[in-house]
């Protein structure tokens, strides 16, 4: 039996990256898979990927009204929702003194204003021992120029991450955060399609004391474990699955030492 037998699980940003990486596992651990995006093109080849069984509906996480017909599609389909995994972002650099209103509302509206509103929204689905994962981001803690207005973005999700938690015990709700490091999705190159720059790649992974990039199945894992049964007894907490990059910084590069 799998992990997630029978369950109704919903991924935000399920036709991409760490979201449909999350979603294929989900789905072999026995879940009743929905996903959402905005990409009509990624959204039908998640659905082939996922099989027809998958429930894929174009929602934009920043659009209320979309939040509202998601939610009705899912109590027509199920009548009730187990899992949710917030994951739905964007993650642009801009530079504090360039940075425009539309770019900063646009990344705070779908990082954070969407995953607060995801969650609000489903809350009439959810049943005691659901379990709400949210996607936040080392970007929080590490300091890297350009990122101000993401990490702020993120380190809102962890803050909701831990209020939420708070607030939905009483109903036996758990909420916890996935906080990833630099993971080997097309997030990278979004602004310029194409393979990932490798210097980028390459000052990427000079910050990773394992050295190298993450893998999206390696987050689906964490969110799987917080997603499931396996940590009933977990609430409000964050798991970090970044190569060591945040608790670890004198040991980045030591793999490139002889
Ligand atoms: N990759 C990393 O290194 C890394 C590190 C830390 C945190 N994260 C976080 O992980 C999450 C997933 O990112 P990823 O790396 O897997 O990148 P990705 O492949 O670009 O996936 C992002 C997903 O979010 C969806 N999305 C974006 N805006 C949306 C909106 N307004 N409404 C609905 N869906 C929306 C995208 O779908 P559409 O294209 O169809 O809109 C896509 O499915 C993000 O929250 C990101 O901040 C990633």
């Amino acid at each position: 039996m799998g992990a997630l037998e029978n369950k109704v699980a919903l991924i935000t940003g399920g036709n991409s990256g760490i979201g449909l990486a999350t979603a294929k596992l989900f789905k072999a651990e026995g879940a009743h898979v929905i996903i959402t995006g905005r990409n009509a093109e990624t959204l039908a080849s998640a659905q082939s990927v996922l099989g027809e069984a998958a429930i894929v509906v174009q929602a934009d996480v920043a659009n209320l009204d979309d939040l509202d017909q998601l939610f009705a599609t899912i109590e027509q389909r199920h009548g009730r929702l187990d899992v949710i995994f917030a994951n739905a972002g964007v993650a642009s650099p801009y530079p504090l003194a360039q940075i425009t209103e539309a770019q900063f509302d646009n990344l705070f509206d779908i990082n954070t204003k969407g995953t607060f509103f995801t969650v609000q929204k489903a809350l009439r689905l959810l049943r005691p021992g659901a379990s709400i994962v949210l996607n936040a981001s080392i970007a929080q803690y590490t300091g890297v120029p350009g990122l101000s207005a993401y990490g702020a973005s993120k380190a809102a999700v962890r803050a909701l991450g831990r209020l939420f938690a708070a607030e939905l015990a009483v109903r036996e709700i758990r909420v916890n955060v996935v906080t990833p490091g630099p993971i080997a999705t097309p997030i990278w190159n979004r602004a310029a399609p194409g393979s990932l720059d490798p210097n980028i790649e390459a000052q990427l992974i000079a910050r990773v004391p394992l050295g190298r990039m993450g893998q999206p199945e390696e987050i689906a894992q964490a969110v799987l474990f917080l997603a499931s049964p396996a940590s009933s007894f977990t609430t409000g907490a964050e798991i970090l699955v970044d190569g060591g990059v945040v608790d670890l910084p004198a040991a980045a590069g030591s793999r490139a030492r002889p």
